[in-house]
């Protein structure tokens, strides 16, 4: 009965020896089982029941020689009937026929028994593992799935990491070192061109604006290092980072505005600038992170001016997405004396102001070197575009120049792409071979633990990778009643 018997009542006691009974009968039953196993298997049995198919992968020593070696085949089960096979053991006792996983290889050969037709299991094999069809996994920007026929087929990719291309630079004598980055690690070389760019070829009419000449006389010495963020430092920003939003057309807009700002009110007004107002809000004929030109650019920072980075905080990392893109969060209005004033509160609510920042019209410098020089000397950081190649993404130290280690491949491992940057200065190096090399140092906009903290240095005079054919300057627009802030 399943009532609780509290009292010692004559039924009680019945009930209670009854279930007694019943307890120490199933206890007999599970020790004459326990001792039984115990007596005709020992340990050995769940060993043997445990271990793992030897076969399910397929024979992996078939012309190897065991029950052959071992004499006759055991009758029966014999759990000590077997040799040592790889790293365990194998069987050769009939027995090993009912699951037919953990004979030795030759058993069935040696003990004249039929062969048990194999069911094989689709699968593939990757550093001694198994995985069933079907699986996936990465290797660098390629995606690699197991076929029903058991192999693995992979994606083929050119990735933007190449290990054969970054041994292949540092073991050249190319003036500048290549590493590894994990933030590309994983993406196509076209994705690379994709996302980490993002600045259109500017039209012919742009290309062919007048320059700007520079006063100078043809006998100017010029110093043979300069650094703009050592003539002015705290106005010269630091390299950004865009992720993967293609959208350098708004970074190198915004990096060189905020110096030339900073500068020209002489560190009156130091503003970081901000890229996603551009990136969100100089829509027209713009393409946010999936590009942009820097002369629409410019426009937008003439015309409508933005707010800076810690008003309209980076938010598009990843990719284009609507919703990072399209709304944008910002607008002005102007006031008297052409200036502008926002009409919308920062995006980024503890933010401490929404001034507005506007440019003067950019000028296109001449591509003469010395040109260039002076006007970064006098004026402080210009903007260049540029083609970047393969090789440009692995760049870690040095003076780079295009490389020819990807020369002679398919066309699909010669990318490149325009892009956008920020020249802050100059220097030049002697080379190991005697030579001298004049380079630019440049600000890029893909973080700081790429390159020499964020910056890189080019071939100086050579047009390197187009960088001297489009160099940009521009003032901001700086009054008197900003001079006195601060
Ligand atoms: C071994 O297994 C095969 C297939 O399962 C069967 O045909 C054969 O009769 C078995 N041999 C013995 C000796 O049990
Ligand atoms: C590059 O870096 C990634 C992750 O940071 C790593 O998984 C990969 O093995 C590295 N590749 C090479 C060629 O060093």
């Amino acid at each position: 009965g399943g009532k609780l018997c509290l009292q010692l009542t004559s039924n009680c006691i019945i009930q209670f020896t009854r279930k007694m009974k019943t307890v120490v009968l199933v206890l007999v039953v599970f020790l004459v089982l326990l001792v039984e196993d115990g007596l005709t298997a020992g340990l050995v049995r769940t060993r043997r029941e445990l271990s793992p198919g030897l076969h399910r992968q397929g024979i992996r020593d078939a012309g190897g020689s065991y029950c052959a070696r071992r004499g006759p085949c055991c009758p029966g089960r014999e759990d000590t009937c077997t040799m040592p096979y790889l790293d365990t053991i194998c069987y050769c006792d009939l027995f090993c026929n009912r699951t037919a996983s953990d004979c030795c290889p030759d058993f069935w050969d040696h003990c004249g028994v039929p062969r048990p037709p194999v069911y094989p299991r689709i699968g593939c094999l990757r550093n001694g593992h198994w995985y069933p069809a079907e699986s996936t996994y990465r290797e660098n920007c390629n995606l690699c799935t197991c076929g029903l026929d058991s192999h693995w087929i992979c994606e083929q990719n050119v990735c933007l990491i190449n290990e054969g291309i970054i041994d292949a630079i540092n073991r050249g004598d190319y003036g500048w070192r290549a590493a590894n980055y994990s933030q590309f690690w994983g993406m196509t070389l076209d994705e690379g061109i994709r996302y980490r760019l993002g600045t259109t070829k500017p039209s012919s009419t742009v290309m062919n604006m007048n320059e700007l000449h520079m006063n100078m006389k043809s006998n100017e010495v010029l110093p043979a290092y300069f650094n703009a963020a050592e003539k002015w430092p705290g106005m010269v920003h630091e390299p950004l980072d865009q992720g993967n939003c293609a959208g350098s057309w708004a970074f190198s807009t915004a990096a060189v505005a905020s110096d030339r700002i900073s500068i020209q009110s002489m560190g009156h007004m130091t503003p970081a600038l901000s890229p996603q107002n551009l990136i969100s809000c100089d829509r027209k004929n713009q393409h946010g992170c999936n590009g942009g030109s820097i002369d629409r650019a410019w426009w937008y920072l003439r015309q409508r001016g933005v707010v800076t980075e810690e008003c309209y905080p980076f938010t598009s990392l990843e990719k284009d997405t609507p919703h990072n893109n399209r709304q944008c969060m910002m607008r002005s209005r102007s006031t008297n004396r052409g200036k502008r004033q926002a009409t919308m509160p920062c995006p980024n609510p503890y933010a401490h102001s929404n001034d507005i920042y506007q440019s003067t019209p950019p000028y296109k410098l001449s591509s003469d070197e010395k040109e260039v020089m002076k006007e970064i000397m006098e004026n402080g950081p210009v903007q260049a575009i540029m083609d970047v190649h393969e090789d440009f993404f692995v760049y870690k130290s040095g003076i780079y120049q295009r490389t020819p280690v990807s020369r002679g491949k398919p066309e699909q491992y010669r990318r490149h792409g325009t892009h956008s940057v920020k020249i802050i200065g100059w220097g030049e190096e002697r080379q190991h071979n005697g030579e001298n090399a004049k380079y630019w140092i440049a600000a890029n906009s893909w973080g700081r633990n790429w390159g020499e903290d964020g910056y890189f240095r080019i071939s100086r005079g050579k047009n390197e990778c187009n960088i001297e054919t489009f160099i940009i300057g521009v003032w901001g627009r700086v009054t008197m009643e900003d001079m006195r802030k601060k």
